[in-house]
């Protein structure tokens, strides 16, 4: 009896041993199921992969949009006429004054060019270069200024086209002032009692001046860097895109902005806060797509085609606005073009002679504010100031974003800033284009 309970002791302890290792090399295999750890969204965790959830904010967007597209089309039909898009260049389709403009601004050019080659050769003093540029940069803001207002056959859109295109010019030529002045004195500094600069002269020629009007970029050099060759698919794919996206922007104007617009005027008029709020956050949705495919169009697109085409080789246009977590950080990066040309020939220069920091960005935010709205204003035949407050606004925005929000909240406002601030602009000077211009207009009052 004792030798038999010894062995089923004995059995015992073989079948606990041999559970053991069954445990035992069951749990090397698989592992202990449970650790020390964060959920995957606590902030503690470190994990940061949410390609998913951007795909599904995609889908989400391509969704509702879907819906918003289906919804417009059953309410308004279609919208889009090619007749009316191209009344927004031409009144008359015999007259192009936005284009005979243009084609005037090569005077400008000329002049600038002429009196660049008389101060290389010494003909003329500095002063007197000084003053005909100071006179021809002038005639440059205000001559298409009063054709605009004065020629009634101009019409808003392209009024603001000729004046784009001269203050790109009077941004360029003065560009082009200021390093052909730089260089003429490192050159007389490195050799005060040579001979005027003959071999200026020969640089001052109509290729390189012209090239640097058609460059994408403000400031002027004296050697671009140039790519090896023209890639003809990345050439066609910019050209694609160009058509492309100016199709989508005119589409999303005429059948979605438009009869937001018309059904804004009732509330804007009665001052019918809560519906203005409504009509407000409808327009800010169309609007911000449209300035989204503006910066794509115009930054990447466009600027890229004439680039390649020029094989102009220095293709930063733009950098990560999107990520910008103050307001300085936006506007450093959104348009490098004109912040190279602000800080190069305005800001720098302000800098270097004394003025404040301060006093310097502000000062540079005023010229800003100035082009804005004169680009706005003119073509519009009216002067409400609302763009040039809205750029002015930009400097106390800037101060409260850097002061009181900081990384994620801080881009949330920047974006917040353009998705909200660019609507209301636009609703006030269409508000008041229609009361001052187009209030008798029975398509208008058919809306209202
Ligand atoms: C005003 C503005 C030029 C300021 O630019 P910023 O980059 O914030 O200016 P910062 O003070 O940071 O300094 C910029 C440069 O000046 C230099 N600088 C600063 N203080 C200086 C001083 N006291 N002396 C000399 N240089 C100085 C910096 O070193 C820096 O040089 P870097 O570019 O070689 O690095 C910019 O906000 C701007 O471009 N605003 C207008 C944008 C606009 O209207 N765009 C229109 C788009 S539609």
């Amino acid at each position: 009896m004792k030798r038999d309970s010894i062995l089923i002791l004995l059995w015992w302890v073989t079948i606990c041993s041999k559970f053991e290792m069954v445990l035992t090399a069951e749990h090397k295999i698989q592992g202990a199921c449970h650790k020390l750890q964060e959920s995957m969204l606590s902030s503690a965790s470190s994990f940061k992969n949410y390609r998913g959830i951007l795909n599904w904010c995609v889908v989400m967007l391509v969704l509702s949009n879907a819906r918003l597209f289906l919804e417009n089309l059953l309410r308004n039909g279609i919208l889009v006429d090619p007749i009316q898009v191209v009344s927004l260049f031409l009144k008359d389709p015999y007259s192009w004054p936005a284009a005979c403009l243009v084609i005037v601004s090569n005077v400008f050019i000329l002049v600038a060019l002429y009196t660049e080659r008389k101060l290389a050769m010494g003909s003329i003093s500095e002063k007197v270069g000084l003053l005909i540029y100071i006179f021809n940069l002038t005639i440059i803001l205000c001559f298409p200024m009063v054709v605009v207002l004065k020629l009634l056959s101009i019409t808003p859109v392209g009024g603001a086209f000729a004046l784009g295109v001269y203050t790109i010019l009077f941004l360029k030529l003065y560009s082009y002032k200021d390093v052909n002045w730089w260089c003429r004195e490192r050159t007389q500094a490195k050799a005060p009692s040579s001979p005027k600069n003959e071999s200026a002269y020969f640089d001052l020629c109509f290729s390189d001046i012209y090239y640097f009007v058609f460059a994408p970029t403000l400031c002027y050099e004296l050697n671009f860097p140039r790519s090896e060759s023209i890639r003809m698919g990345f050439l066609l794919r910019r050209l694609f895109e160009m058509t492309y996206f100016i199709s989508n922007v005119l589409s999303i104007v005429f059948q979605w902005m438009v009869p937001i617009i018309r059904s804004s005027m009732k509330p804007l008029q009665e001052m019918d806060y809560s519906r203005m709020t409504e009509r407000l956050l409808r327009l800010a949705v169309p609007n911000h797509l449209i300035w989204l495919i503006f910066f794509y169009w115009f930054f990447h697109s466009s600027m890229n085609f004439v680039a390649e085409l020029l094989r102009f080789g220095d293709r930063e246009f733009y950098r990560d606005w999107w990520n910008s977590e103050t307001i300085t950080y936006f506007w450093q990066n959104w348009n490098i073009p004109v912040h190279k040309w602000c800080l190069r020939h305005f800001y720098k220069p302000l800098l270097r002679r004394g003025a404040g920091k301060l006093l310097s960005q502000s000062a540079v935010f005023f010229a800003s504010a100035f082009f804005h709205e004169y680009l706005v204003s003119v073509p519009l035949r009216m002067f409400r100031l609302w763009a040039f407050m809205g750029m002015m606004a930009q400097l106390p925005l800037a101060w409260f974003v850097a002061r009181f929000l900081r990384g994620n909240y801080g881009n949330a406002a920047v974006w917040l800033s353009l998705i909200i601030g660019q609507p209301i602009t636009v609703l006030m000077y269409v508000h008041d284009y229609y009361v001052t211009h187009c209030q008798d207009d029975p398509t208008i009052a058919e809306a209202l």
